[in-house]
């Protein structure tokens, strides 16, 4: 096992353009229960329900989905509400100094990416795998065809282009991104069904993609980065 396996890695499908706000991408799920608390402190972070049956995907287990979603996505919501109200009561000590709070907020983000980017991950599971609509065009335009852009998106894994990148960790791109198509390359996301064996999770998860929902949010990216370009 070398460092790369162990360490997270996420493959992207990645429209690089500005930012969302975190609200918005992270569903905005703030109840009033805290009035005391900014909004932004409140951590009241609720996990998104999988939108597809667990036990109706090709080559990827209900148990290996479930675990998935409830330890390691669940996990990083209920970090990520613990961070927010932990920086809410240090907010309110007037004499902390900034090197106790840093830590603590770099682990905010480093959750939020997590939330966001498994939210992202099953959003575009549950698919018949086969690519369609205008994101099935921009590919065809910057690869020069789905063969050649899922052989570099197997294998690897700004400004209006489409790329494929890989993010070492939660903490690069995925909060303020717009990220299209989503791949999980912990060892949690596929070590159960696959051991070691990556490649066959990979290909596992490239009968699974939800197009209809990678083309949603190439359509949407477009429409804002057109916006953002006036
Ligand atoms: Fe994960």
């Amino acid at each position: 096992m070398d460092g790369l396996s162990r360490r997270d890695s996420l493959k992207l499908l990645s429209a690089g353009m500005a930012g969302l706000s975190l609200t918005a991408i992270t569903g905005g799920n703030v109840d009033a229960q805290d009035k005391s608390s900014a909004p932004a402190f409140r951590g009241q972070h609720k996990p998104k329900p999988l939108g597809f049956d667990p036990s109706k995907l090709k080559g990827l287990s209900e148990k290996l989905i479930q675990s998935h979603w409830e330890n390691n996505y669940g996990g990083a919501v209920r970090a990520l509400n613990t961070l927010e109200q932990r920086l809410d009561t240090m907010m309110k000590e007037k004499d902390l100094p900034p090197f106790i709070y840093g830590p603590i907020k770099r682990e905010e983000l480093v959750r939020t990416g997590s939330v966001v980017l498994h939210e992202h991950y099953f959003d575009n599971l549950g698919g018949d795998g086969k690519a369609a609509g205008a994101v099935l065009g921009a590919i065809n335009q910057w690869f020069g065809g789905y063969e050649q852009w899922a052989s570099e998106f197997s294998r690897t894994v700004h400004t209006g282009e489409l790329h494929n990148y890989w993010a070492w960790d939660h903490m690069h791109n995925a909060p303020t991104g717009l990220p299209l198509l989503v791949l999980d390359m912990y060892e949690h996301a596929f070590h159960m069904d696959y051991g070691a064996a990556a490649a066959k999770y990979v290909e596992a998860f490239m009968q699974n993609v939800k197009w209809e929902e990678v083309n949603r949010r190439y359509v949407a990216a477009n429409k804002i980065h057109e916006s953002l370009s006036k």
